[in-house]
């Protein structure tokens, strides 16, 4: 701490870090001080630091972590490095907040939760898509037992050409994996935590790339690959570079007989579409557009609630990295419960290992699979 502020640093100045973590840190001068970015291209880490005002960058990140000691560290690199950082920070007694997917298997991520808590640390993964006024308000009405016992659920994360233009996105040795594992993992998230948390059972799974190593010179915009405001970075896109799935579909199954259709892609010759429905016996819903299907009596009725989105940081871009951020603050300072819990993120990080896994033995994959792995 310094000045009864909680110390932070950032590991990776790309994208994210300057367009979410390191804007949302700065929106709580009275509870952080931010010390230091680190990067392996220094130009990034220097950049960074004088973009936003903070006193220190490091091409070093072990260094950073001893001289600087910060109580909070975010984690913004791509996906395959998050497990070695999020460690390396646990280890030198930081809280952690780290970019989505921890890691890519169940197993992996077991292990950095047992790290953090062996080290009495906070470990939480940036899931955001939570924090939307809208689905908190139908976790609310989930709670309250407003829909009956759910049943059945799908979601889609459909780009038509929307594979990432920046960054590396589309290489499997940073990224891991493709649209699952980018867009997917934000709506299976969010489906457990409003599903109440059910065991996971089982999935089958397919993946596809037919478009992306192929296909060149189509039109297509930053916007629809995902960055909005974002992009520091275009990169001119090299289809032979591409070697991850650009299309990731399937059905997972939860213990308590929930069944959950999914489809999520990068490029796909349909329209795009981003959402969930959730059915149950009572009701069902449907987001972002908060809707509730239902019946009154005889008739069959929708309801549609007002949902203010009214925050101080309601209109920007990251509103939810905001929203977490503070969330973990507020954990750290003053024992808030933070929302996203390491059992939600392990569920996740399974349906993540099981589903690359049916995809690859073309079978239905059971969760003990990858528990036992
Ligand atoms: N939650 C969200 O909405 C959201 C949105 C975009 C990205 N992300 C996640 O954020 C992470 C970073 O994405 P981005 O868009 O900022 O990417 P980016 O390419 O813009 O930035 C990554 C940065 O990490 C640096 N880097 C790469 N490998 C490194 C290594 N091994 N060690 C140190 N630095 C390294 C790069 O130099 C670059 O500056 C990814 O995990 C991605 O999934 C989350």
């Amino acid at each position: 701490m310094k000045d009864n502020k909680l110390v932070t640093a950032v590991i990776g100045a790309g994208m994210i870090a300057n367009k979410a973590h390191i804007p949302a840190y700065k929106s709580l001068p009275e509870q952080v001080s931010i010390e230091a970015v680190f990067d392996k291209r220094e130009e990034a880490a220097a950049q960074t630091t004088q973009a936003h005002n903070i006193p220190f960058h490091y091409t070093d990140a072990e260094r950073m972590l001893r001289e600087i000691r910060p109580n909070l560290v975010s984690v913004c690199t791509p996906n395959m490095s998050h497990a070695a950082y999020v460690r390396m920070a646990l280890e030198n007694g930081c809280n952690v907040l780290c970019e989505k997917p921890l890691a890519m298997t169940w197993k992996e991520t077991r292990a950095l939760y047992d790290l953090a808590k062996e080290k009495g640390r906070l470990l939480m993964a940036c899931q955001t898509l939570r924090y939307g006024e809208e689905y908190l308000a139908a976790k609310e009405m989930a709670d309250a037992g407003m829909l009956g016992d759910i049943y059945f659920a799908e979601f889609a994360a459909i780009r038509r050409r929307g594979i990432p233009k920046w960054g590396v996105f589309h290489r499997k040795e940073d990224n891991g994996g493709g649209a699952l594992c980018d867009l997917g993992v934000h709506l299976i998230d969010a489906l457990v935590w409003l599903m109440g948390s059910p065991a996971f059972k089982s999935v089958s799974g397919y993946t596809a790339a037919h478009i992306a190593q192929h296909e060149k010179n189509v039109i297509s915009s930053i916007v629809e690959s995902g960055a909005p405001a974002g992009v520091t970075r275009a990169l001119k896109y090299q289809p032979e570079e591409f070697e991850v799935e650009e299309f990731a579909a399937g059905t997972l199954q939860f213990e308590n007989g929930i069944n959950v259709n999914f489809k999520t892609s990068w490029a796909l010759n349909l329209p795009p579409q981003f959402g969930l429905s959730i059915a149950g016996t009572k009701a069902g819903l449907t987001l972002p557009d908060l809707k509730l299907y239902t019946v009154m009596g005889r008739y069959q009725t929708d309801i549609v609630p007002k949902v203010f989105k009214e925050g101080p940081h309601a209109k920007e871009p990251f509103s939810g990295h905001f929203a977490l951020i503070k969330n973990a603050v507020d954990h750290l300072m003053y024992g808030a419960p933070v929302l996203v819990t390491p059992e939600q993120t392990l569920t996740v990080a399974a349906v993540i290992d099981a589903f690359y896994l049916s995809a690859k033995l073309q079978r239905e994959v059971r969760a003990e699979e990858v528990y036992t792995a």
